[in-house]
Formats: structure tokens, C-alpha cells, sequence
């Protein structure tokens, strides 16, 4: 079993992984500073971005210190990683504060460890202001950072935080017609789970306009069948149940996250009195 795998059932954990949430849950009360962290404005998640440019200045520092590069340079690139620390941080605690509990088990380690990195390389900053070379902790910023984003793409690719839960709707998804039932029978103002061919739908009828999306929530496959019905800005939206994603009845668009990716959508049609439903692979452009 590897590391991150035992991580990942460390009940030890549990406890400053749930204070850590708590907190974060705490702090970022405001929706929308919650979204822009989250990515949504970006279309999908902001932190593995930001990590990129951060953890890539860092660990560019270390090797120049390595190979005896210039220190200049590598100072450069240290305070370029300190300046991109506090964006990164943030938004990774966003995504932490909806992640399940193994994901939080191997966050919160994947966070101290970072934390533990930060210091080390403004430790390095604060012994070269004093004459001295840092090269030492520059290196142990470098081995602290490269473990902690080997725990980073574990959460990413293994555990899932973060991507689209929803990606293979449009290519799996009937690309012809498919019955979903009486129209009749979909009530208004309640969601109602169908199926178009394999492939598990949400019907919404509000006001009168039916609409059919996928019943996976893009951030971590909740059953969208359960969502709430509502309306923000005019439009009427689905709640997700269990983290708060709000989505566009319309075009399934994302509203408020932690989901970053939209809600796919299908085309649908009556042939006499019974609902069909096909997938829409792109936004605009129909399914063959
Ligand atoms: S599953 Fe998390 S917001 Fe839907």
C-alpha cells in the first residue's frame, strides 16, 4: 500500500482534518469570494493552476541551489513561489472544505507539509539578507514540497477533488432519441429521475418549460434527482444536495460552486405525449 493510500485511512487524522475544515468552513463565509477560489469563473479548478506556478518557482529555486546556480536567481524565483503561496493556499483550502473524508485525511497533510516548505524557503530569504548561503533549507523546501505535490496528484488524479465528475455524460450519453415517458407524468416545481437509454437523466418542469440534464453533479457525482428547485437572478436553478452547487435549469451553467464544470444538458422533444431525450454533446451544437 502506498503512503498516500495509508494516509487516506489514518482515522488519526480525522481530528485536525475536521478542524481544519471547520475553520475553513468558518472563514470563507462569502459565496462569492468561495466560487472565485474554487474556479468557477475559470471553468474549472483554480488551485491546481496556481500550484503549478508556485510549487514550479520553488522547487526551480532548489535546483539552482543545487547545482551551484546563481543566487540571485534562485532568490528570485523563491520570492516569486512566497508571492503566489497566499493565492494557492486559499484556493486549495476552498476545495479542501467540500472534499469527503479521505480526501481531507491526506489533505491536511498534503497542507502542513507546504506550510512546512514555506518556511523553510523564507527561511533560506531571511539567511541570505544575513550573509548566509540558505542552500540548506532551500533544499529542504524542495524535498518537503516535491513529497507534498506527489500527495497533491494523489488527491488530484486517484482521489478525485477537483475534476469534472461529469465528463463522459456527453460521450456516453444516447446520441439518439430515447423515450423518457409520458410528458404528462413530469410534475412541476419537483425533479424527477429518468432514464434516457443507460444513462441516468433529471427532468425539471418550472413554469411550464421542461428541461432534462444529467442527475451527476460534476463536483462529486451526487444524484441531481434530489437537488432543490429554486430561482437566483430570475432563472430558475438546481440546489445540489450535498455541498450547495447551484446550476441553471436552462443550460445547466454553473451558478455558485464548488462544482467548476456545468451540469450536461439534453435535447428533448415530444412525439405523441412521450418525452425524449438525446445527449448534447456541445453546448449549441446537437448530437448527431
Ligand atoms: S456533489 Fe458536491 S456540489 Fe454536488
Amino acid at each position: 500500500m502506498s503512503i498516500p493510500e495509508k494516509l487516506e485511512r489514518t482515522r488519526a487524522l480525522d481530528r485536525p482534518a475536521g478542524a481544519a475544515r471547520d475553520a475553513v468552513q468558518g472563514v470563507l463565509t462569502h459565496r462569492g469570494v468561495k466560487d472565485a477560489l474554487h474556479g468557477v469563473w475559470l471553468g474549472h479548478a483554480l488551485h491546481p493552476s496556481l500550484a503549478q506556478f508556485t510549487l514550479g518557482s520553488f522547487l526551480s529555486a532548489s535546483l539552482l541551489d543545487l547545482v551551484g546556480g546563481q543566487r540571485r536567481a534562485s532568490s528570485t524565483l523563491i520570492a516569486a513561489g512566497l508571492a503566489g503561496t497566499l493565492p494557492t493556499v486559499a484556493s486549495g483550502w476552498a476545495d479542501y472544505s467540500d472534499a469527503h473524508e479521505e480526501q481531507q485525511r491526506v489533505g491536511v497533510v498534503h497542507a502542513a507539509l507546504n506550510a512546512a516548505a514555506v518556511a523553510c524557503y523564507g527561511g533560506a530569504l531571511v539567511a541570505r539578507a544575513r550573509g548566509g548561503g540558505g542552500r540548506a533549507l532551500s533544499a529542504a523546501g524542495g524535498a518537503l514540497s516535491g513529497f507534498s505535490a506527489y500527495l497533491g496528484g494523489h488527491l488530484a488524479f486517484r482521489q478525485a477533488l477537483g475534476p469534472n465528475q461529469a465528463e463522459a455524460v456527453p460521450h456516453t450519453g444516447p446520441g439518439d432519441w430515447q423515450p423518457l415517458g409520458a410528458a404528462a407524468d413530469v410534475p412541476d416545481g419537483r425533479p424527477v429521475r429518468r432514464l434516457a437509454g443507460d444513462t441516468p437523466v433529471v427532468v425539471v418542469r418550472s413554469g411550464g418549460e421542461v428541461s432534462v440534464l444529467a442527475d451527476r453533479c460534476p463536483h462529486a457525482s451526487a444524484p441531481m434527482h434530489d437537488a432543490e428547485l429554486g430561482e437566483e437572478g430570475g432563472c430558475a436553478v438546481l440546489t445540489c444536495p450535498w455541498h450547495g452547487s447551484v446550476f441553471r435549469v436552462d443550460d445547466g451553467s454553473v451558478v455558485h460552486g464548488p462544482a467548476t464544470a456545468p451540469l450536461p444538458r439534453f435535447e428533448h422533444r415530444t412525439v405523441d405525449g412521450v418525452l425524449q431525450a438525446r445527449v448534447v454533446t456541445f453546448p449549441g451544437v446537437p448530437a448527431s
